[in-house]
């Protein structure tokens, strides 16, 4: 079993066989749900696990408590999002005198998830900053709301100075992965997907935390961070004020016949003679799109390529600018390429999409292209190429 500290032991678990996280986002490797448990003169174990992992957790945790002969005397609730709630049932049948530390709206989302439950007596509403001592450790209680959920709280461990930081700083990696091959790009997915709509509220939370002191972020999901903290913080940063990483331009384009596609291949490629070092090209159609929203927030810039089908946009496009509305992608500069064989509209389509966002601007003019890109549109497309980066 891992352990955070001498008195911190990860009892965690890891779904390799879910497929997809939420019901909609791929995780091939499978995801982990994280859970810690802190002996000390007082037990106490930090958040409960999905219901489909709950027997792997209770055994985690039955074997660490077989060492000390006594049973856990708080469950930390941080997050009430079923992956992280849907076992506390079973943890109550386990141990009857469980005491359950939560705030206030989340004592109410409890009643909701378990009506069959009785939680009179048992819950303990704690509010922003208060503590607890479990007898060596201190643990204080740092409201979190809408870091994704409206009742989430963080917790720190002053006394070993972790952060066991619910949502944030999480990733679709397992918690087995090697941190630095992993962390980057699965954190920005998860960032990006779940909690990319939130960025006002990381940020708040980022401000309460800037004056407290740890040296390792224990997350709800994914490896656990104890080097490097400062890079993980400066991502997380940019990624909850909107600002990309890095000066770069996603392609993404949505074709049916390969029409499209080769109009987006043929600016991929303009823009790379044109310098620019980081061009990705996604197909819409054929990746998942929460791999697109992370390159958008990932990049600068984006060349976005629909083919006009039905009088409206091809679904895999409109999907994708659903999506960087849903999670409020912003300060961003775009082209648009569409295709149409009689009546092209994808182009004001998209561009009424982006304005919706806040701080996008759209490159003109749109270059339309008649069923093909052909030899006369290639001035046109080196000119989208340098309007775009200009
Ligand atoms: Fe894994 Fe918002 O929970």
């Amino acid at each position: 079993m891992n352990s955070l500290s001498p008195q911190i032991k990860f009892i965690g678990t890891e779904d390799d066989n879910l497929g997809l996280f939420e019901a909609q986002y791929p995780v091939q490797s499978g995801i982990s749900y994280n859970s810690y448990l802190i002996i000390d003169d007082k037990i106490a174990v930090v958040d409960s696990v999905d219901v489909r992992r709950c027997g792997d957790w209770i055994d985690s945790m039955s074997t660490a408590l077989s060492e000390t002969g006594r049973e856990p005397d708080y469950l930390i609730v941080q997050h009430m999002e079923p992956d992280h709630s849907g076992s506390i049932k079973s943890l109550i049948k386990h141990y009857p005198d469980i005491k359950i530390l939560c705030t206030q709206r989340a004592s109410s989302m409890l009643a909701n998830f378990f009506e069959d439950v009785d939680f009179s007596d048992r819950i303990c509403q704690v509010a922003d900053g208060d503590t607890l001592s479990l007898g060596r450790t201190l643990l204080r209680f740092i409201t979190a709301p809408m870091v994704h959920w409206p009742e989430v709280m963080v917790t720190l461990d002053e006394t070993d100075r972790i952060l066991f930081s619910a949502d944030a700083f999480g990733s679709f990696a397992m918690s087995s992965s090697p941190v630095k091959d992993a962390w980057d790009s699965e954190a920005r997915r998860y960032y990006a997907n779940i909690v990319g709509r939130f960025g006002p509220s990381v940020q708040a939370l980022m401000k309460k935390l800037t004056s407290l002191e740890f040296d390792c972020v224990a997350p709800l999901h994914g490896p656990v961070l104890r080097e490097n903290l400062a890079h993980y913080w400066k991502l997380y940063d940019k990624w909850s004020r909107y600002e990309p990483e890095t000066t770069g331009v996603l392609v993404a384009y949505a074709s049916i016949y390969g029409g499209t596609a080769e109009a987006a291949r043929r600016v991929a490629s303009e823009l790379q003679t044109a310098g620019v070092e980081e061009v990705v090209l996604m197909d819409l159609c054929r990746h998942d799109v929460s791999y697109a929203v992370a390159e958008a927030f990932r990049l600068s810039h984006m060349v976005l390529c629909s083919v006009t089908y039905d009088g409206s946009l091809f679904p895999a496009m409109h999907n994708f600018l659903h999506h960087l509305e849903m999670k409020k992608l912003a300060h961003r500069r775009v082209a648009l390429v569409e295709n149409g064989s009689w009546a092209p509209v994808a182009g004001r389509l998209m561009a009424a999409e982006l304005a919706k966002l806040k701080d996008v601007t759209v490159v003109a003019p749109t270059l339309t292209i008649n069923s093909r890109l052909h030899h006369d549109d290639m001035p046109a497309v080196k000119a989208l190429a340098e309007s775009l980066m200009s």
